[in-house]
């Protein structure tokens, strides 16, 4: 199976950037990144890109004069990586239609909450205001919405009586680190199938009846 080309967009700290760059290198996920792509040059993800020897391509927002001409920019930046798939792994900024249109069905996102609740930002802390007694993270494709793209994988932890943002944050972080490289596993095995809303998850060549795993 040829190996797929992935591109990351993030804003910050990159841990999920990190963990999909390590689950490459224990070749989990049949895929090269060429590219870390980032809107912000204080990005610690960028660090940890050069340590990977992953290209980084800055697009400074704060260096355009409006949100068209960035999104053009970065248009540009992704065009010239042609990726076969782009991961939103802590991206900060909601993509204009034109970027989503273009690149349909190949844009992934990971979102800290169990959607369809709590999406957009602070979404850990949406969910302890709520009182939920779960919450979780999902990985989904992007389309035009805020975070309301379909599903590709989702795992949920438990709210703890004593839980705040920061503790509640860091119990779906650890379960992100591992349903971000989970997902684009199956992506890049050509294992994931949308339809309508729904991705279905194909067998993979080696699972047998009740082996397919669709959540880590
Ligand atoms: C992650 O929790 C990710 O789910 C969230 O930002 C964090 C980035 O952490 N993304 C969003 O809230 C997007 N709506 P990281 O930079 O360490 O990967």
């Amino acid at each position: 199976m040829p190996v797929k080309r992935i591109a990351v967009l993030a804003s910050g700290r990159g841990s999920n950037f990190q963990a999909v760059i390590d689950a490459i290198d224990r070749r989990e996920i049949p895929a090269s990144c060429c590219g870390l792509i980032t809107d912000n040059p204080g990005a610690y993800s960028i660090e940890r890109a050069e340590k990977a020897g992953v290209p980084v391509y800055i697009v400074d927002y704060a260096a355009y004069p409006t949100k068209e001409a960035y999104e053009q920019a970065l248009c540009r930046v992704m065009e010239e990586l042609s990726a076969d798939l782009y991961i939103l792994a802590g991206y900060m900024r909601i993509l204009g239609s034109g970027i989503v249109k273009q690149f349909h069905g190949r844009l992934m996102n990971i979102h800290p909450a169990l959607l369809p609740g709590f999406p957009g930002l602070h979404a850990q802390r949406q969910a302890l205001g709520y009182g939920v007694k779960v919450s979780g993270c999902t990985v989904h494709f992007v389309d035009e919405g805020m975070d309301s793209g379909p599903v590709i994988v989702q795992a949920c932890v438990p709210v703890e009586e004593e839980d705040e943002e920061e503790t509640l944050s860091a119990r779906i972080l650890a379960m992100e680190h591992r349903c971000l490289p989970e997902a684009i596993r199956l992506f890049c095995e050509d294992r994931l199938m949308v339809e309508g809303r729904r991705v279905r998850i194909l067998p993979g060549r080696t699972a047998s009846p009740g082996n397919t795993r669709h959540t880590p």
